[in-house]
């Protein structure tokens, strides 16, 4: 195995990530060639591979391993009463001061309390502050050919009112009862003032969202059981513990539909941020929908005849803030015989490639028998083909992009059927036979543990021994 120094790159720093996410396409500034727009990204051919995985997985986790839990996929505009009923119309705004010299605008909480007193600008230092006022975070626009009151319609600011307009459509059809959850993934829309931080909070976004209706009575006990399933999502989705934490929202932040709140927070390169909010909204929604639009929205149970609005828990992760919390956790560098190595340690069920295929060399029938097992193996892994330049440097390619697996045909495999698998957190190397490779690299997948400088291989008793290649 190469020679490693224990040097290892103690915190990425969010320069660092966006300029490797883009050389290896993960994310790229949105509409580039015209100077790009604040705040947008575009997920390129890693980066959408990465976001599927983690959303196949959140998906998975909710709705296949729960039979409770059902999902849905409402649209993005709805009609705008939905927005008043929610409290999105009155309630979902910031306050922002303006300058009126250099015409920047802040958030009332980004400006320091002496600012504030003097009213003097944080940038340009002039003494012409406003005062604060209320600023929607909703983006509107209009729909129909003409642009009046009536034809205005919002952006969904979150995904969860989707659901429960459609909580009794899907109560009908879905052969579901109380408690039981619906599941939705999609994007969201705010009109964010501070937009730094890369992916961190963008005006367009996405959200994981599970509402789960209950009994009051039981609002407590399921809170505490979601609690605890969200954050063992993050652990099982290779995010090291260490860098979650709790935090429980004050009377001061709690959202004007929550009754209690707590934050997965992850440690980012610029501090303890939140990942996802679990929220005991109360009966705050349905009642407030059955208000406004006239529907019985209450819940009769069959067995005790009680009819009663239920209670939602909810579970509210950002999708597209998850892909950058998994960057940022997987990215390490570390020294391996005097050359710095980049790799990002994914968890290899969420890898956006899983196996990397290449020949020694591409002359001798070497590509012809890796091109083969590639076309085999990418029926059930995502592999990538690659025989262009030294191996050493494909190898170090696949490290960037944080490919597990890399899977060598050599001259040997023409004599015995065998090839090397390269494992890339330890760079480990075996030798197995062709008929090997998947069983082995189900069983990493499947035990695979993140320890510094190693992971699970078939010297674990997955192959033919350790030879090296
Ligand atoms: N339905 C409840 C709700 O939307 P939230 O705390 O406002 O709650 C939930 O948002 C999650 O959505 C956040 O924890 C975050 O991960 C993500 N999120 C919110 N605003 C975002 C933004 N502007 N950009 C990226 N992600 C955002």
């Amino acid at each position: 195995m190469p020679e490693k120094s224990d040097v290892r790159a103690e915190a990425v720093t969010m320069d660092t990530l966006v300029s490797l996410t883009k050389r290896r396409g993960f994310i790229f500034p949105s509409s580039e060639i015209y100077g790009g727009l604040a705040s947008a990204w575009d997920y390129g051919p890693m980066g959408v591979e990465l976001k599927k995985r983690i959303q196949e997985f959140w998906w998975r986790e909710m709705t296949q391993l729960n039979d409770n839990i059902v999902g849905l996929d409402a649209a993005i505009m709805m009609h705008p009463r939905v927005w008043e009923a929610s409290g999105h119309v009155e309630n979902f705004t910031d306050p922002l001061i303006d300058c009126k010299n250099c015409k920047h605008r802040f958030r009332a909480d980004q400006i320091p309390e002496e600012n504030m007193k003097t009213h003097k600008c944080p940038d340009c230092g002039a003494t012409q502050l406003t005062e604060a006022r209320k600023f929607n975070l909703m983006f509107t626009t209009h729909m129909g050919p003409v642009e009046d009151e009536g034809g205005l319609i919002y952006l969904r600011p979150e995904t969860a009112q989707g659901i429960y307009v459609n909580y009794k459509n899907v109560l009908q059809t879905g052969r579901v009862r109380i408690p039981f959850g619906i599941a939705q993934v999609g994007k969201a829309f705010r009109n964010e003032i501070t937009t730094k931080n890369f992916i961190f909070r963008t005006c367009e976004f996405e959200q994981m969202e599970m509402q789960f209706f209950i009994h009051p009575s039981e609002d407590a006990k399921w809170f505490e059981h979601w609690k605890g399933k969200r954050m063992q999502y993050y652990i099982d989705l290779g995010v090291r513990p260490e860098k979650l934490r709790w935090h429980q929202h004050g009377p001061d932040e709690l959202a004007h539909y929550a009754k209690v709140a707590f934050d997965i927070q992850y440690e980012f390169p610029f501090g303890w941020k939140e990942l996802e909010g679990i929220h005991n909204r109360t009966d705050y929604d349905l009642k407030r929908h059955t208000e406004y639009s006239g529907k019985d929205l209450s819940y009769l149970d069959e067995q005790s005849h009680e009819r009663f609005i239920p209670y939602i828990i909810e579970t509210s992760a950002g999708l597209t803030r998850t892909v950058l919390v998994v960057l940022a956790d997987a990215y390490d560098e570390e020294v391996v015989e005097g050359e710095k190595r980049v790799v990002l340690r994914f968890h290899p069920r969420i890898a956006p490639t899983t196996i990397g295929v290449f020949p020694l060399v591409k002359k001798d029938g070497l590509a012809e028998i890796a091109h083969t097992l590639s076309d085999e193996l990418c029926e059930e892994f995502r592999t990538f083909y690659d025989e262009s330049g030294a191996i050493g440097r494909r190898y170090r390619r696949q490290d960037e992009v944080g490919t597990p697996f890399c899977v060598t045909v050599d001259y040997q495999t023409k004599e015995d059927k065998t090839v090397t698998i390269r494992f890339r957190d330890s760079m480990e190397q075996v030798r197995v036979k062709t008929a090997e490779i998947a069983p082995t690299i189900r069983r990493a997948v499947k035990e695979y543990k993140r320890v510094p400088g190693g992971s699970p291989s078939a010297a674990d008793g997955g192959g033919n021994g350790g030879t090296q290649a």
